[in-house]
């Protein structure tokens, strides 16, 4: 029988992708212990003080407002938008992919798959990390495809390998004791995959090809450090004296593509990989969630990289956006310090109207920030190689911000449940607070080598607002209106002594999460000042806490835990969750929305995922979907020796993470989605 996943977790996650993904972030204090307090709070109070007896008059003759009692949209008339006529797919427990009528479906590649010639198929139970170096990593979460041609026939696909877990990659594994082959094949799976994508002109289906693209990056891969923080005396080790050279990125989440035509990644999870912090008694440690003594999987037995109480700064070498050129397989990848050290969940760019590039980031924890990097230089036009040389430069040198949000609406009305203030919105106005700029530093008492390191400890003294799980950010291509994922914060108004409701995270124990939409002051991608909304506040449509951008609430699909955002040619927004049964024990899905006109705010579920898995990584292209699927089968008593999953090789295969394309069937040449 199929164990579900335990109902009694805390965030409602399997307890094993818990430990192995974010090393048990949920049950570790959470590390804001800040008291820097929200800052519409203590404005919405002020104005309150001033101005009481107007204030309570209101109070008295406001209508109690909903999210229920919303007015809905008017109801569409005729077609559903472009790029969205597809009938939504049931909420379902299946152990496959489900995609909607009219559309089919292909793997386009596994966890083991080779990606190079003369590397043997992958073999579950003689896997070596010889083999695993050169092929597809474990637990795919971000993915791109770089188009080689106008048609999408072919591509450069790279994607991100977030986590192991080695339960689910090795029969009889011993937590307690793992092997040196294990232990290294991990090293291997970690990283990022990239390769050739090839697929006909009448299937969606892209399949990898052996190409000079294709390659590995994993923890033995070289990278530059750049930025003002490199070579700071915090990132020297034994090893790297000069504190400009890393081997490997490890915890890889989300990423996004620069207008260049690399790829960005973010370092989320790292602090998990580091042991013996316990003792050490160092406050920035703990900010950042490294304690404890042996981790997960003891990888500190076999380098002692991983040991804090030898290499004390190895840890501060992790946590940045990294930067690869996928165009160039002998480049060397970058760790960008100028876009601050957190748990970077991605990072994004905008160009600005003079060429400047601004990149968005998110600090994917509990009651963590929202950043905002300005460059100097601007971007040079073109795709030759030392264009792609000099923009791959602009992320080195520029000004950190961290988002203050104020909130328009009285806090007395922001209660906590996720009922609507009375003007209608979760909304409000914010500003970008400076941290560090090259050499200088706006936070008192701290260095701007110190701001980089340790941006979290910055970003509370200068009042950053508190968010629920920061995860991916990304610019409509259009409007240049900033989408944020926020994914969920079980602990917000629960946990003595924590923030409780404001106006941007609006629900105590929040769930199920809500989606930010961000517009610069005037369009202006260089404004330090900004409007804010609530787009969807996430859950069950018929809980009244829920908000679909104004739409008629029986019309739309449930959605929990948004992680992943995306856009299609036409401007609608797709997400994709990271639910983990958050949603009744329902599987994870991908969804598409319109932003604009009369149907903004139809969510409708395009996709699920297997059991136990994730739906990460959505790319819409125009004639293909892909989405990665990660750790499916990850559910709390299943292993390798007691899998509950069998997708996608069926029988009584083990499951493998895997990238999986969706296209529209039923036309001689492959029809555009939706
Ligand atoms: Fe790795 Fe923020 O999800
Ligand atoms: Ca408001
Ligand atoms: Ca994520
Ligand atoms: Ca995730």
């Amino acid at each position: 029988m199929i164990p579900l996943p335990l109902v009694n977790h805390r965030v409602g996650r399997a307890a094993v992708t818990c430990e192995y993904r974010c090393g048990d972030a949920c049950f570790h204090d959470v590390p804001n212990t800040s008291d820097n307090p929200y800052f519409g709070d203590l404005v919405s109070r002020r104005t309150a003080l001033k101005a009481g007896a107007v204030v309570a008059a209101a109070a008295t003759v406001a209508m109690p407002a909903t999210a229920a009692a919303a007015p809905a949209a008017p109801e569409s008339k005729g077609r559903p938008p472009r790029g969205l006529d597809f009938k939504p797919v049931e909420v379902n427990t299946k152990d496959e992919v489900v995609v909607p009528e009219g559309y089919e479906q292909g793997i386009v590649i596994r966890w083991g798959d080779p990606l190079f010639p003369g590397v043997p198929e992958f073999d579950f139970d003689n896997q070596t990390a010889a083999k695993q170096e050169k092929q597809f990593g474990f637990n795919c979460d971000f993915a791109a495809i770089l188009p080689l041609d106008p048609l999408e026939l072919t591509g450069i696909m790279v994607t991100n390998h977030e986590y192991t877990s080695e339960p689910f990659m090795f029969r009889g594994y011993n937590a307690a004791n793992p092997t040196e082959e294990q232990v290294k094949i991990a090293w291997a799976a970690h990283g990022l995959s990239v390769f050739m994508i090839k697929r006909s002109l009448f299937s969606g289906h892209y399949r990898p090809r052996f190409s000079k693209y294709n390659r590995r990056i994993t923890l033995n891969t070289p990278f530059e450090v750049r930025g003002p923080a490199a070579g700071s005396d915090l990132l020297k080790t034994s090893v790297d004296p000069t504190g400009k050279k890393v081997f490997g990125t490890i915890n890889n989440c989300a990423g996004g593509v620069t207008p260049w035509g690399t790829i960005l990644s973010g370092e989320e999870n790292f602090n998990q990989y580091f042991a013996n912090a316990a003792g050490r008694n160092d406050p920035r440690l703990t900010r950042y969630g490294v304690t404890g003594t042996a981790t997960t999987r003891k990888w500190e037995r076999f380098d002692k990289r991983w040991d804090l109480a030898q290499e004390p700064n190895e840890v501060n070498r992790f946590g940045w956006i990294i930067e690869l050129d996928p165009n160039d397989p002998d480049s060397t990848p970058i760790k960008h310090t100028a876009l601050g050290r957190f748990k970077h969940e991605t990072a994004n760019i905008r160009v600005a109207d003079d060429g400047r590039v601004v990149a968005y980031s998110g600090d994917d924890e509990r009651f963590e920030y929202i950043y905002k990097f300005i460059s100097n230089g601007k971007m040079k036009r073109g795709n030759s190689k030392a264009a792609r040389r000099h923009n791959m430069t602009l992320l080195d040198d520029g000004t950190l911000y961290v988002a203050r949000f104020k909130g328009d609406s009285p806090a007395s009305e922001i209660d906590g449940t996720g009922k609507l203030p009375s003007d209608g919105k979760f909304d409000g106005t914010g500003e970008w607070i400076p941290l560090a700029a090259g050499k200088k530093s706006f936070v008192p008492g701290m260095t701007a080598e110190e701001v980089y390191v340790f941006t979290r400890i910055a970003a509370d003294k200068v009042g950053a607002t508190k968010m629920d799980r920061p995860e991916d950010i990304q610019c409509h291509p259009r409007t240049g209106t900033v989408y944020c994922a926020l994914s969920n914060n079980v602990e917000r108004g629960v946990t003595p002594g924590k923030e409780g409701a404001t106006e941007p995270n609006p629900r105590v124990n929040n769930r199920h999460g809500q989606v930010l939409e961000l517009t610069e002051r005037r369009g202006d991608a260089l404004a330090l000042t900004f409007n804010w909304g609530l787009f969807l506040v996430c859950g069950f449509p018929d809980d009244p806490n829920t908000y679909f951008g104004g739409y008629d609430k029986s019309q739309v699909s449930p959605i929990s835990s948004p992680d992943n955002v995306a856009f299609d040619r036409y401007g609608n927004l797709w997400i994709s969750t990271d639910a983990d049964g958050k949603l009744d024990g329902l599987n994870d899905g991908l969804y598409g929305v319109p932003l604009e006109g009369p149907e903004r705010g139809h969510l409708k579920l395009f996709l699920t995922v297997p059991r136990g898995g994730e739906t990460c990584g959505p790319i819409i292209g125009e004639r293909v979907i892909t989405v990665c699927v990660q750790h499916p089968g990850e559910v709390d008593g299943a292993s390798a020796d007691k899998p509950v999953s069998n997708w996608p090789d069926r029988g009584t295969s083990r499951p493998r993470p895997s990238v999986v394309a969706v296209w529209r069937k039923g036309r001689r040449q492959l029809g555009e989605i939706g």
